[in-house]
């Protein structure tokens, strides 16, 4: 057999084994294999895909993994409207619900009762066992084509199981986020002094909306499915169309009960009042549906939704108490967060004594005031905010509230930049609460890696051993003897490890540093376009937002950073202390070539010539001059030679673009 058709068998076999995998881990959550073993196939399996571009699919698991190309969305008809749903808050209405439907349907039917899943609907089309496109809602009548996107979905199939699927349908259902990469993701972007999303629907939404697929694949989104709409489905039944689709591969909840009478919705609806605090994503209610199609198609529509369902929605749980006072925090940032003082009160299971008031328009848009009865709501986000006052409760010798104009912790005036909510305090290198965010960190494990407690650094910092983040590597085993939680060892380790991180690489120093919008991603792009510190704080905001990912805001605050005298005395010291302040010679080094002959024709857009050959190298390959029977494969750039080119197809050698070979090296 030729090694073309042993590739061939081999990247169908490795769709496949990746497939199965995928469905194990991301639908069953029973994964067969680790994650190592799994990155392995998925390696290889990319690795063979470029040698092979002949055999792309675009339905090929390695294309989770998202791409760079910025797009517009396209609008797109929807083939079947995605309707709304009536919906309802009492349980009085839903009986109605149910005497109508009992007036028009006079047969027996049951209800499929399905959780309301709180994130964003999409409409998915498959072919022949395919995905074909997602389109999001919309208007209802047509939606943004996200596809792209949604295929780093891991959850969602990009080939159906089984052969018993219509050969054309859509499928729907909703997009979200569960609570603990919402988390995650918001902790990363505080930590990046990002704004963090105020919901899981609101980071589901915006993520959708991202133009590069890339950065989507890396959020953790997930998608169940609640409907069917295409010809010639398995069942007339709803109930059991959906639980076909969890045989072709969806992810179909298992809380869905199908019920014989309204009395037995409501034990649904009350068992989940109750019980979906402990689901890991959020809900807002119940659907409630007709299960068989024959009946919702005499029940019918009405201009907007369908007579056949209706959404049961839970109240956002609200309490009312007293504000007692406000306190100010202030983030590593500068960020000020007013927080309000509450008298204890029960809700949704705990008792809370503190709210979020988010920001001064806030409280001055709901004429928040000391003393007043406020209500509190506890929404997606973790932290209860305050909604509302009670205004009827109001004592009469009340005040409007003032907001402050100095920072609580330093006393500095506080300032409003643009488009920010917040009041930010500017004296970045003279508040407390600043300081110590800033030294936690860049000790931090994405940063330099120090491994210290947060405790500890308060502790030095109140100890006066560290004012800033360069005085770390000023720190002697003599001066932490003595410390709470040091003894001799642990004095030493620390020491040791400050002297480690002095090895950390480029990228995760510009972390460290904190500067205000670049996070982990983008330090990482900065050191790969500007290779140094020195170039970096040379880059005027044009040269940086010449660089994609890097935008208006990001540029004027790395400006801003190495404008400031006392910034650019701190990185000199780091500098001296021996910090790497320059990318390593040969960032993108790998072994993805190993083994590998490879030839280069034409003239290339991004890199030179030289530079080709040297990352081919870099790589591991061998760049060779002629075509031979061993070359594997040539990367063409403009104007190839035609004499190449003829040997080249003579022989069946792969061609690959330039684009194509720096996506093969990961430099794309
Ligand atoms: S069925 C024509 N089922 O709720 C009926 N919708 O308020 C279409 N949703 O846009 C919807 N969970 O995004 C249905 N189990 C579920 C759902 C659900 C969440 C969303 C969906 C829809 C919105 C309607």
């Amino acid at each position: 057999m030729s090694e073309n058709s042993d590739s061939k068998e081999r990247i169908i076999q490795l769709r496949e084994l990746l497939n199965y995998h995928n469905y194990r881990y991301y639908v069953l959550s029973e994964p067969e294999i680790s994650d190592f073993e799994y990155d392995m196939l998925m390696k290889e399996l990319v690795v063979l895909e470029e040698l092979h571009p002949e055999l792309y699919d675009e339905n090929s698991p390695s294309q989770r993994v998202g791409n760079d190309i910025n797009k517009e969305f396209k609008q797109v008809t929807h083939k079947y409207p995605m309707l709304s749903l009536s919906n309802t808050y009492s349980l009085e209405e839903l009986r109605d619900f149910e005497i109508r439907n009992k007036k028009i349907v006079d047969e027996k039917y049951s209800y499929a009762c399905e959780l309301k899943y709180d994130g964003v609907s999409i409409s998915i089309s498959y072919k022949k066992g395919m995905f074909i496109r997602a389109v999001t809602r919309g208007d209802g009548e047509k939606g943004d084509d996200v596809t792209h996107n949604v295929k780093t979905i891991r959850s969602i199939p990009l080939k159906l199981h089984g052969n018993d699927f219509p050969p054309e349908f859509e499928i729907r259902g909703e997009i979200l986020l569960p609570h603990e990469g919402f988390k995650r993701m918001n902790d990363e972007r505080i930590d990046a002094g990002e704004v963090p999303f105020a919901n899981p629907r609101n980071a589901a939404s915006g993520t959708l909306k991202m133009q590069n697929s890339a950065l989507v694949a890396k959020r953790p989104l997930d998608c169940f499915f609640y409907g069917l709409s295409g010809e010639n489905l398995p069942f007339t039944s709803h109930y059991k169309n959906l639980n076909k689709c969890k045989e072709w591969g969806f992810k179909i909840s298992p809380h869905i009960r199908l019920c014989k009478s309204i009395d037995e919705v409501f034990g649904f609806i009350r068992y989940w009042e109750e019980e979906r605090i402990n689901l890991p994503f959020d809900i807002d209610g119940i659907v409630i549906k007709i299960d068989s199609y024959e009946h919702q198609k005499s029940l019918g529509f009405t201009a907007k939704s369908p007579r056949w369902a209706t959404a049961f929605k839970f109240k956002a749980e609200q309490a009312e108490t007293k504000l007692i006072s406000v306190d100010f925090q202030v983030g590593r940032t500068g960020a000020v967060t007013p927080v309000a003082n509450l008298t204890p009160v029960q809700l949704a299971g705990t008792t809370v004594k503190r709210a979020s008031l988010h920001n001064a328009d806030q409280i001055a848009l709901h004429d928040i005031r000391i003393n007043d009865s406020v209500f509190i709501e506890k929404g997606g986000e973790i932290i209860p905010k305050v909604v509302g006052v009670n205004k009827s409760k109001r004592p009469t010798d009340s005040q409007p509230f003032e907001y402050i104009d100095n920072c609580p912790e330093c006393g500095t005036r506080l300032v409003r930049y643009e488009g920010e909510a917040k009041h930010y305090c500017p004296n970045e290198s003279g508040c407390p609460p600043q300081i110590k965010g800033k030294l936690i960190h860049f000790v931090s494990r994405k940063a330099m890696d120090i491994g210290l407690a947060d405790a500890t650094v308060n502790q030095l910092y109140e100890q006066g051993l560290l004012k800033n983040i360069a005085d770390f590597y000023l720190l002697k085993k003599e001066q932490l003897i003595g410390l709470d939680r040091f003894a001799e060892k642990s004095a030493e380790n620390l020491v040791a490890s400050i002297e480690n991180s002095k090895k950390v690489p480029f990228q995760s120093v510009l972390y460290a540093l904190g500067i205000r919008y670049v996070g982990e991603t983008v330090a990482k792009v900065l050191a790969k376009e500007f290779r140094s510190i020195e170039k970096l704080r040379n880059a005027s905001v044009e040269q940086l937002t010449g660089v994609h990912e890097i935008g208006e805001r990001i540029a004027h605050s790395i400006v801003e950073f190495f404008s400031s005298d006392e910034n650019a005395a701190l990185v000199n010291r780091l500098t001296e202390f021996g910090l790497q302040m320059e990318a390593e010679q040969t960032i993108p080094q790998g072994d993805i070539l190993a083994g590998k002959s490879v030839i280069i024709s034409g003239v290339f857009k991004k890199y030179s010539r030289e530079e080709i050959k040297q990352l081919i190298e870099e790589n591991g390959g061998k760049n060779v001059s002629s075509i031979s029977s061993k070359t594997d494969f040539l990367v063409a750039g403009e104007n190839i030679g035609p004499s190449k080119l003829e040997k080249a197809n003579i022989i069946g050698l792969s061609i690959i673009s330039e684009d194509e070979f720096l996506n093969m090296i990961g430099l794309l």
